[in-house]
């Protein structure tokens, strides 16, 4: 049994299986868990359930501490299938228990469900007391989807903030001082770059909203991974330095090559790069795992971009990580782009126009070469790198 405080129980499940997220999308190398809690207080308060396959696993663990007929409040903090999967089981036990959910999970509830349940809606700053202690919800459309809201436990000071500030982490343990806390900053980076930063004006806000508040935190209780007791507000200012678009000076060389040509010259940009000493990294992303690409161009100010052309175009294991770029709405990145050609040589400049569509600025003319570039076009390339490095230096 494991316990946040007294009479605060992790109810959740460990799903050490799962390694992918949102269909096949999302690669989670760690597994994931569904955080759920039981508060007792003089009333039992549920907060959140798990996704529908791990039910069982839920339930044993929600009965080792309450007669789950008595649960009287249920907070769906966020209506996504991983968090409400087990919320059908749990109501058949207590169908006259009452969900709480923001007005627009109230509406994702319903969708999802097709239930009468009997549904409270609650904004921002209302409070419900249980006992000793109240609930104060505070809701963050958006973070990630219309319906999240955070729900803060006075007395206690647990901000149980759901998809925010978590990560795909399965373990044994659940506090952040008791694991390896450099696995759960990349997982939790790897969430905030491939999930939230399309919403990161909305994350400054709301973390601006928060301090406001002026509230003691004891913890962060995400619905996934790992729980932040020690330090908590140490995420908190990781996310608002990630929300605020800041980048490391390297540089990301990702592409795909068909015979090699193209896989030459990114290595000789990247050794332009090293030159005048900026950092890089090379994926050739039809091996890769994407969202580790898009973690890493997240992370660096500079995309390099190559493919060899095919059918007028370039290889299309590209295009799922240039789409993600788009949608995920990067800022402040520059980039330029390169490849081999047999005989049209359209790639680079098609490469230029998803970097664009994707908010890149591109700083330098593409550069390509005809099959198998000679020494002098691999100098060519190191000059490249060199003076795609030195802009990017220049522009600090
Ligand atoms: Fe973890 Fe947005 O669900």
């Amino acid at each position: 049994m494991k316990k946040l405080k007294e009479n605060i129980y992790w109810v959740g499940a460990n799903d050490w299986e799962v390694r992918y997220f949102h269909g096949y999308e999302l690669s989670t190398h760690r597994g994931s868990t569904y955080n759920a809690f039981l508060i007792k207080d003089d009333k039992n308060v549920l907060i959140d359930t798990v996704w529908e396959p791990l039910t069982e696993n839920f339930l044993e663990r929600l009965k080792e501490v309450v007669d789950i007929k008595e649960i009287d409040y249920v907070v769906i903090n966020h209506a996504e299938p991983d968090h409400s999967g087990a919320l059908p089981v749990i109501m058949e036990y207590c169908p006259s228990a009452t969900i709480i959910a923001s007005k627009n999970g109230q509406e994702s509830i319903k969708r999802h469900y097709h239930k009468e349940w009997n549904v409270k809606v609650v904004k921002t700053g209302d409070k419900i007391n249980i006992g000793k202690n109240d609930m104060i919800f505070i809701e963050a459309p958006m973070l990630h989807w219309p319906d999240s809201m955070f729900t803060y436990l006075t007395g206690e000071n647990i901000l149980f903030s759901n998809d925010a500030f978590g990560q795909h982490f399965a373990s044994s343990d659940i506090f952040n001082d008791e694991v390896d806390e450099t696995e759960v900053y990349q997982e939790a980076l790897k969430y905030y770059a491939n999930i939230l930063t399309p919403f990161s004006k909305l994350v400054l806000k709301k973390i601006d909203e928060l301090k406001k508040l002026n509230v003691p935190v004891d913890m962060i209780a995400p619905s996934h991974g790992i729980i932040w007791r020690e330090n908590p507000m140490r995420i908190v200012e990781k996310y608002y330095e990630w929300a605020s678009g800041k980048s490391d000076n390297s540089v990301v060389i990702f592409y795909n090559s068909m015979w090699g040509a193209t896989k030459k010259m990114a290595e000789h940009i990247g050794d332009g790069l090293d030159e005048v000493g900026v950092s890089y990294k090379i994926y050739n992303v039809a091996t890769a795992d994407k969202n580790d690409v898009i973690t890493e161009i997240f992370k660096s100010k500079g995309v390099i971009c190559g493919s060899s052309t095919v059918n007028n175009g370039i290889l299309s294991s590209l295009t799922p990580v240039l789409e993600e770029m788009q949608g995920l709405k990067f800022t402040n990145k520059i980039g330029a782009s390169f490849g081999s050609y047999g005989w049209s040589g359209e790639s680079p400049k098609v490469l230029e126009e998803f970097l664009k569509k994707a908010k890149v600025e591109i700083i330098q003319e593409n550069i390509k070469f005809k099959y198998v570039p000679n020494e002098n076009e691999l100098q060519e390339c190191i000059d490249f790198g060199k003076s795609f490095g030195d802009k990017l230096l220049s522009e600090n």
